[in-house]
C-alpha cells in the first residue's frame, strides 16, 4: 500500500487474515477478558469460600448483575457490540456444570433497571431496589451462599462524591439495606465489586459475616465472565492493589482539601501520596485496610533466598518464588527501597521495580530477577537543603525490602551505602509554586514553603535559512529523503505554516478531528480518536470495537506485557479504521480517590503508572499509529478542569506527577504528548514552557509533538511559542497570524511545531 493510503483515502479494508475485520475481532475479546480476570483483585477470602466449585449454588443479589459498568464514560467510553454482565458471567459456568444459579431473582432486577434505564438513569448509575421478601425467601430456599453485587460508574468533567450513604465511594442506604437483608438471611456472602476506583472497604473489611471479596473492577466488555472466571476458579486471581484501601475518604491526606476551592487545588501532602503517605507518616498505618500491593490468591507462595547486589549503575534483586498450594498460580514480586530520613525527609518505602511470575504450577519454583536504577533513588531538592535544584542521593544507607505487599516484606541482607551526599543530576527550578504556603513533611507535620516566581523564557530559534525547492516538493518527498524537511517548510506561507498548528475536520469514521491537511503539498488529516479503553467510534457510525478494562485494573495485573498486547490490539482496530492517533495512555497519578477519571488512569504509584504507560506506548507505535501520552501534567481533578489550578511543589511535581511521564517518554518516546486542561503553578499546561520544553525536552530529550486537550481555554499562539505544537480540535488562525504580526510570535517558532506535526505525521503508517 502506497504510504499514508489508509488515512488518506480511509479505504475499506480488512486487516485480518482470510479478509476479516481485526476491529472487536474474537482474539482482541479473548484478550480482554483474560486481562480482566488477571487484574481482578481478591481481597478477602475467609475458609477458602471461594472457588466456586463441584456445582456449588448461588444466588446473585444486587443490581450490580445486571446494571454491569463495563468502564467509564466520556471520551474515556467504547462502543461495543455487547457487555456481558455478571449474571450472564455466572450462567455460562452454570452450563458448563461448575455452579448452580439461582434465577428467580434475574428478572426482578432486570425490570427495575431497565425503568429506571428508560427513565433516564445512566448505567451504574440506578437505585437499588429492595428485594421482594417471596424472592429471597426462595433464594434462601436454593442455597446457602450469595453473592452480593456492587457497581459505580464515573466520567470525566465531573468528580464522585465522598459522603456516607452517597451511594459512590460508599453504600447508599439502600446498598446497606440489601447488604443487612442478605447477610441476615446466607450462612455463606461473597462480595463482587464493579467499580473504577477505590470505593468504602470498611463494611466488608470490618463484617465476619462477608467471606469473601472480589474487586472485579471494570472489566471491559467481557468483564462479567471474568469475574465469573475467577470466582468459579478458572483463572486464579493474580490481581495486586495498585493503590491503597483505607478505611474512610476522609484518610486520604487530599480529602480535606479535594474540595476546597472550583479554583484551584492545593497539594499540601506533597509527595505524600497514597502509601507514600500511610507507611510514612506517624499512625497513619492504622487507616489501611488494604495495603498496596496486596491481592490474594487460592494459592500459595514462598518467596525466599532473597538477594540484592550493585552491578554497575544498577542494583540487581532476584528471589526464588514457589506455588506452595495446590492450584497453578501467578505471583508479583514487588521491590521497594527506604532511603536515609536525611534533610529531605523520605518516604518509608519506595516501589523500585516489580516482575510479575510466569503462571507457575503447584510445587513449582522458579528465580524472578529485576533491577532499577541507582539514581532512580534520589529525591527532588527544590528548596535547596543539600543542592538547590538537584537529584541528590543523601548520605546514608538505602535498605531494600522483597515480598507480595507493601506490607509483606522481607529485608535484604545487601544494602547500598552513600557516604556523601551526592547530586546525580544537576537541573534548574522549573513550575515552581507561588501560592503553595505550606507542605507535609515525613513526620506529618508541615514546613512552610516560599514563594517562587515564574520562569521568562526566550526561544530564539534560528531563522530557517534553507531555500524552497524549485518545484513544490510534497510531503513524501521529505520521506523519501528528496527535500529536507527545512527546505518543504520553507516553501509554505505563514498562512499555511499556521494551519499545521490546529485541528483539521473529522473525516471517516472519526468525531475528534485530525491533523495535518495542507492537500496542496501531500499534507494528509491524520484522524484521531480516543481512548484508553479502546478505540471509540461514535455510535451512529456502526462500526463497534473492542471494550479492554479500565486502566486501573490492567495496572492491578502488574504485567506490563499484557498492557503491550492490548496497545498493539488496539492499534490495529485504529488502523483498520483508518485513523492514526490514539489518545492513550492516560496516566495522572490518583492523587484522590474521587477523582472522576481514576479509573482512566493507572496508580498512585509513579513507577506502575509509567511502566504501564510505557509498555501500552510501545505497544501502540509497533504498528506505526501514534500514542499521545496525556494528560501532561497534574490534571488530578475534574470539577472546573480548564481553570483549576494544581498549585504544586517542584518536588511532588517532580518525583509523583511528572515522573510517570518521564518514565514514559524514556522507555516509550510516545510521538505523541497531550497537555492538560488545568493551570500548573499558575500557568496554563498547555502554554507552560517550564514543563513543556524545558522538561518534557530538554531535561527528558522527548522528541515527539504536543497537542493542547480538547477545547482549552488557552490561546494557540502562547501554547505554542511554550511547545504545545498544536491545538485541538480547532485553531485560532488569525489570533496566531496576528501575534506574528505584532511580534509576539516569531515565525521560526512556529516552524518548530509545523515541523513536529510533520515528522509526527511521517513515522504513521
Ligand atoms: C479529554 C481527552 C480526550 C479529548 C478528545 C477531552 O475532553 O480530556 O482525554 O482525548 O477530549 O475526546
Amino acid at each position: 500500500m502506497e504510504k499514508w493510503a489508509r488515512v488518506k483515502y480511509a479505504p475499506c479494508l480488512p486487516m485480518g487474515k482470510d479478509g476479516k475485520r481485526v476491529t472487536a475481532c474474537s482474539e482482541h475479546i479473548e484478550i480482554s477478558r483474560s486481562v480482566a480476570a488477571e487484574g481482578m483483585v481478591l481481597l478477602k477470602n475467609e475458609n477458602n469460600l471461594l472457588p466456586l466449585k463441584d456445582g456449588k449454588r448461588v444466588a446473585v443479589f444486587g443490581k450490580g448483575q445486571y446494571d454491569y459498568v463495563k468502564g467509564g464514560g466520556g471520551s474515556g467510553d467504547v462502543t461495543v457490540d455487547y457487555v456481558r454482565n455478571i449474571y450472564e458471567g455466572l450462567k455460562i459456568k452454570e452450563s458448563e456444570g461448575k455452579i448452580g444459579v439461582f434465577d428467580g431473582l434475574i428478572d426482578f432486577y432486570k425490570n427495575e433497571i431497565e425503568k429506571q434505564y428508560a427513565d433516564g438513569k445512566e448505567i451504574g448509575r440506578t437505585e437499588e431496589p429492595e428485594i421482594p421478601a417471596d424472592l429471597l425467601n426462595a433464594a434462601k430456599a436454593y442455597t446457602d451462599t450469595a453473592i452480593i453485587t456492587i457497581c459505580r460508574f464515573s466520567s470525566e468533567s465531573w468528580d464522585r462524591k465522598g459522603e456516607l450513604h452517597d451511594g459512590d465511594f460508599y453504600l447508599s442506604e439502600r446498598e446497606e439495606k440489601m447488604v443487612e437483608t442478605v447477610t441476615a438471611a446466607f450462612e455463606n456472602v461473597i462480595v463482587v465489586i464493579n467499580a473504577g476506583a477505590q470505593t468504602d472497604t470498611e463494611w466488608y473489611h470490618s463484617n465476619d459475616e462477608i467471606g469473601a471479596v472480589l474487586y472485579a473492577w471494570q472489566g471491559g466488555m467481557e468483564g462479567g465472565l471474568a469475574t465469573a472466571d475467577v470466582l468459579c476458579g478458572d483463572v486464579n486471581p493474580s490481581g495486586k492493589l495498585v493503590d491503597t484501601f483505607a478505611k474512610k475518604f476522609s484518610d486520604y491526606p487530599s480529602s480535606e482539601s479535594f474540595e476546597e476551592s472550583d479554583d484551584y487545588v492545593k497539594y499540601y501532602e506533597d509527595i505524600y501520596v497514597g502509601y507514600r503517605y500511610f507507611e510514612t507518616i506517624p499512625d497513619a498505618d492504622k487507616c489501611v485496610n488494604y495495603p498496596f500491593g496486596y491481592g490474594l490468591s487460592y494459592t500459595d507462595f514462598e518467596i525466599s533466598n532473597i538477594s540484592a547486589k550493585q552491578c554497575g549503575e544498577k542494583i540487581v534483586v532476584s528471589a526464588d518464588v514457589k506455588n506452595i498450594g495446590n492450584v497453578s498460580g501467578k505471583e508479583v514480586v514487588q521491590v521497594y527501597y527506604s532511603a536515609p530520613q536525611g534533610k529531605l525527609g523520605k518516604p518509608k518505602y519506595e516501589l523500585a521495580a516489580f516482575k510479575k511470575t510466569a503462571l507457575l504450577e503447584s510445587g513449582e519454583k522458579r528465580t524472578v530477577t529485576t533491577e532499577f536504577d541507582i539514581n532512580s533513588m534520589a529525591s527532588y531538592d527544590d528548596t535547596g537543603k543539600i543542592a538547590m535544584s538537584a537529584y541528590v542521593l543523601e548520605k546514608g544507607s538505602y535498605k531494600f525490602y522483597v515480598g507480595n505487599s507493601v506490607r509483606n516484606t522481607v529485608k535484604t541482607d545487601y544494602e547500598y551505602t552513600v557516604e556523601n551526599d551526592t547530586v546525580t543530576e544537576q537541573l534548574t527550578q522549573q513550575s515552581a509554586p507561588s501560592k503553595l504556603e505550606k507542605r507535609m513533611l515525613s513526620d506529618g507535620s508541615f514546613e512552610e514553603m516560599a514563594s517562587y516566581t515564574n520562569n521568562v523564557y526566550e526561544n530564539n530559534y534560528p531563522e530557517n535559512t534553507a531555500k524552497a525547492p524549485e518545484e513544490l516538493a510534497k510531503l513524501i518527498d521529505v520521506f523519501n529523503g528528496k527535500v529536507t524537511m527545512d527546505e518543504f517548510i520553507a516553501q509554505l506561507t505563514d498562512d499555511e505554516l499556521v494551519e499545521l498548528t490546529y485541528g483539521k475536520p473529522n473525516t471517516g469514521v472519526a468525531n475528534t478531528f485530525g491533523m495535518g491537511n495542507l492537500p496542496k503539498y501531500g499534507v494528509p488529516n491524520v484522524m484521531t480518536a480516543d481512548g484508553p479503553a479502546g478505540l471509540r467510534i461514535d455510535r451512529c457510525v456502526g462500526v463497534r470495537t473492542t471494550a479492554f478494562p479500565c486502566a486501573t485494573m490492567i495496572a492491578c495485573t502488574w504485567n506490563p506485557d499484557l498492557m503491550y498486547e492490548i496497545g498493539k490490539a488496539g492499534a490495529e482496530e485504529v488502523k483498520e479504521n483508518n485513523i492514526g492517533i490514539w489518545l492513550t495512555p492516560a496516566l495522572n497519578i490518583h492523587r484522590n480517590p474521587l477523582c472522576g477519571r481514576n479509573f482512566e488512569y493507572y496508580s498512585e504509584d509513579p513507577l506502575i503508572a509509567g511502566k504501564m504507560a510505557a509498555a501500552k506506548v510501545n505497544g501502540i507505535q509497533s504498528q506505526h499509529i501514534a500514542a499521545s501520552a496525556k494528560h501532561f501534567c497534574a490534571n488530578n481533578k475534574e470539577v472546573n478542569r480548564l481553570d483549576s489550578d494544581s498549585i504544586v511543589s517542584e518536588r511532588a511535581l517532580r518525583e509523583i506527577y511528572l515522573k510517570g511521564f518521564e518514565i514514559c517518554v524514556k522507555e516509550s518516546q510516545p510521538w505523541t504528548i497531550m497537555s492538560s486542561y488545568n493551570i500548573v503553578n499558575g500557568t496554563r499546561a498547555s502554554e507552560n514552557h517550564d514543563t513543556l520544553t524545558n522538561i518534557l525536552r530538554k531535561e527528558w530529550g522527548f522528541k515527539g509533538m504536543v497537542t493542547s486537550d480538547w477545547g482549552n481555554h488557552a490561546e494557540n499562539y502562547k501554547e505554542v511559542k511554550a511547545g504545545n505544537d498544536i491545538k485541538m480540535p480547532v485553531g485560532q488562525h488569525d489570533e496566531v497570524m496576528k501575534a506574528l504580526a505584532d511580534g509576539n510570535i516569531t515565525r521560526p517558532e512556529i516552524e518548530v511545531s509545523a515541523k513536529r506535526v510533520l515528522e509526527m505525521i511521517m513515522k504513521i503508517d
